[in-house]
């Protein structure tokens, strides 16, 4: 029987229940293609499904990771795929086919993972909100994955000014670096206060919110009438309830959004995904690669993102 090397759960906990270990090769189901993978991207869901505390329930055993790219067993092109939530921390993983997408040439590993299940939630974020020309738009924890291309993406869908927030002041130079207008403390502390100030004094049109608890509840008192709050996220674990006359007060919409919703729908990835990559080869996204670890680190990567220490796409060389 084939093995591989594969970072493995057989609990949910903490860092400490994510262990290396050789594991046989999964066989590809129907509608599946084997992957050797090269490089496995990292999101924050890993480290809720970690914990079992993520929007899909998880299973156990379980090998974290919800995309990888490498090249395809069958045919030998090049590809990005999605594993569906659980299978990339591994020298193979068997996906569906229609979550395979083709790297286009001269895009590495990082870009193509970088693009993938961050990038298209910036873009897909955009979407849902209808930005409309010169609204303001925050970018909650703008140096992070999501993050750092929803700020990029911001003009770029007519917003007018993009406010981004990060906890340091590296994070807030890279937001700027990046064609933020403004960057402020992610601190709920004083938080709808400083997103005005950051306005020019003026309440908000658009917020892309991913903290949850004090964060959320700020980012909410910083909208204008009309204005739009897309919830894609919960990193502190504390979730909000919204009254409905706080809503009808300002004529605020609060939206959910998880990207699990777009795998059933791999036209509409496949159409933005297309367009992620036509904007990175214009010059107009820059991929941020915060670190990359060997497969070997997996559990301090999880480490590192959880503590906020990170910025940008991390990976995972799985060869190492
Ligand atoms: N709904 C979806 O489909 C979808 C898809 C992708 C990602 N997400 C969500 O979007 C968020 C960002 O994901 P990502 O993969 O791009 O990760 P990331 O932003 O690179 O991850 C970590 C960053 O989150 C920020 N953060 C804010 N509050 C935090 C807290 N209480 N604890 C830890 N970190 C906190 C930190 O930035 P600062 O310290 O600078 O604030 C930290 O550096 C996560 O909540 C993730 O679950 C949702």
């Amino acid at each position: 029987m084939r093995t591989m090397r594969a970072v493995r759960q057989t609990a949910f906990g903490g860092p400490e229940v994510l262990e290396l270990v050789e594991i046989p090769v999964p066989e590809p189901g129907e509608g599946e293609v084997l992957i050797e993978v090269s490089t496995a991207g990292l999101n924050f869901a890993d480290t809720h499904t970690r914990e079992n505390s993520y929007v899909q329930e998880s299973h156990l055993p379980l090998v974290p990771g919800a995309e990888v790219a490498g090249v395809r067993c069958d045919t030998g092109e090049r590809v990005v795929a999605m594993t569906g939530g659980a299978g990339g921390y591994a020298q193979f993983a068997a996906v569906r086919k229609d979550r395979c997408f083709p790297i286009p040439e001269g895009v590495d590993d990082a870009t193509a993972l970088a693009l993938l299940i961050q990038g298209l939630t910036a873009w897909l974020l955009y979407d849902q909100a209808h930005v409309r020309d010169g609204e303001s738009v925050v970018v909650v924890s703008g140096a992070g994955g999501v993050g750092s291309l929803a700020v990029q993406l911001g003009h770029q869908f007519g917003a007018g000014r993009v406010i981004a927030t990060a906890s340091t002041e590296d994070k807030r130079a890279l937001c700027l670096e990046l064609g933020a207008d403004a960057a402020t403390d992610t601190s709920p502390d004083g938080l709808t206060d400083r997103i005005l100030r950051a306005n020019a004094g003026e309440p908000v049109d658009v917020v892309f919110e991913m903290a949850g608890g004090a964060v959320f509840e700020e980012c909410l008192g910083a909208l204008a009438p009309f204005g739009r709050m897309i919830a894609y996220g919960i990193s502190s674990k504390e979730q909000n309830e919204v009254r409905t006359g706080k809503l009808l007060r300002r004529s605020l919409t609060v939206t959910g959004f998880w990207f699990g919703h777009c795998l059933d729908r791999p036209g509409m990835v496949a159409a933005a995904l297309e367009d992620l990559y036509a904007r990175a080869a214009a010059g107009r996204l820059r991929v941020v690669v915060g670190a990359t670890y060997p497969l070997t680190e997996a559990r301090q990567a999880q480490v590192d993102l959880a503590a906020r220490r990170t910025q940008g796409k991390l990976l995972l060389d799985v060869s190492r």
